[in-house]
């Protein structure tokens, strides 16, 4: 089965066409680094605005790099939830229409559902059932993969998404945006130790629950009492930085694959292409023994090819969406306790 993905909940338009949920045919992505860096962050009204504009050419450079036309593909899969209202509503839209003039069946996708499936177009994908970690700009959660679509959040941060103590971190830094990248890059040659970070969680709490906003506040001091370093300093301070973020996300993880009996654990969002979170990650799984997977750096930031491999398994679930399929911007993942 092919299927054409589109994405557009934040500040990326993407398309992808993928065979089977596994093999990518062709993908596009066009970032709108470009608009959103002057202002720090993701301005709703300027991304929308930017999906329309991109979102036509993208699915046609899609069917272009592909050799094929909308006629070949099987199903249309589209990011519905949850991300900015306006953004999703364009890429929804163009999914629509173009579900409405061939007949071909549609489905929404859940964002998160969306990066959990990246590693399915990977040769060797984790069996279910395993652990994930989604790191992203908007979310920091734990996740319980039972099956392709069949997930349970077992914990999320309370405030600030691990994407969003990086990128904050760096606009405080003066870095720009996206700041994940940047301070990533910078920490490459800084010492993880040379500035201490709160760590925001006791030694014995084995709970799935973050909290980054803590840290945010502790550069935000740091940067007040010795203002924005520069050369080897400011390489130092991002590697503490990163450090304290990376070590909070590793130790949780750990624990909880251990309390939940699994030995399959990956990780997934944008914040998955950081470095020091992927070895970080590595080392843990060799000292505990578990298997880790991660896919490649540009599939943990937003993509098309992951939506339509989450889409495909919903359509070969024979999940079908209605032309009166809605944007919900706030849609958590099931919990535990809502299971019955
Ligand atoms: O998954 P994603 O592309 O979009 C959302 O769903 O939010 O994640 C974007 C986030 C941003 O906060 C960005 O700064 C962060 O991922 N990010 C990184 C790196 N690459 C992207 N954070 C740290 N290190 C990176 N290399
Ligand atoms: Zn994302």
């Amino acid at each position: 089965m092919r299927v054409l993905g589109i994405e557009s909940s934040c500040d990326e338009t993407a398309a992808a066409i993928v065979d089977d949920g596994a093999r990518v045919i062709a993908e596009v992505v066009a970032s709108q680094n470009e608009v959103h860096a002057k202002y720090g962050g993701v301005v709703p009204e300027l991304a929308s605005r930017a999906h329309i504009l991109n979102v036509v050419p993208v699915v046609q450079a899609a069917f272009d790099r592909a050799g094929i036309s909308l006629a070949d593909v099987d199903g249309i899969a589209v990011t519905n939830a949850p991300g900015l209202s306006g953004a999703l509503l364009v890429g929804l839209q163009t999914a629509k229409a173009l579900a409405w003039v061939t007949g071909k069946p549609l489905v929404g996708v859940h964002h998160l559902v969306g990066h959990l499936s990246a590693i399915h177009l990977e040769t060797n994908p984790p069996p279910m059932p395993h652990l994930a970690l989604i790191v992203s700009g908007g979310h920091t959660s734990l996740v319980r993969v039972n099956g392709y679509v069949d997930v349970i959040e077992l914990g999320a941060t309370r405030d600030d998404a691990a994407g969003e103590a990086f990128d904050k971190g760096a606009k405080l830094l003066g870095l720009g945006y996206p700041g994940g990248i940047m301070i990533d890059r910078l920490a490459r040659t800084g010492n993880p130790k040379a500035v201490p970070f709160p760590k925001a969680m006791t030694a014995k709490d084995t709970g799935a629950e973050f909290s980054f906003s803590g840290l945010k506040t502790s550069l935000l001091h740091h940067v007040r009492a010795h203002g924005v370093p520069e050369g080897q300093a400011l390489s130092d301070l991002c590697a503490s930085y990163q450090a304290a973020i990376v070590e909070v996300l590793v130790r949780k993880t750990r624990r909880v694959a251990r309390r939940e009996g699994l030995v399959h654990v990956q990780i997934c969002g944008g914040v998955a292409a950081n470095s020091g979170l992927r070895a970080g990650m590595q080392a843990a799984a060799i000292e505990d023994q578990f298997t880790l997977y991660i896919p490649p750096p540009a599939r943990c930031t937003d993509n098309a090819a992951m939506i339509a491999a989450a889409g495909y398994h919903q359509l070969v679930r024979g999940e079908r969406a209605g032309l009166d399929l809605d944007a919900v911007p706030s849609k958590p993942l099931p919990r535990a306790e809502q299971r019955v």
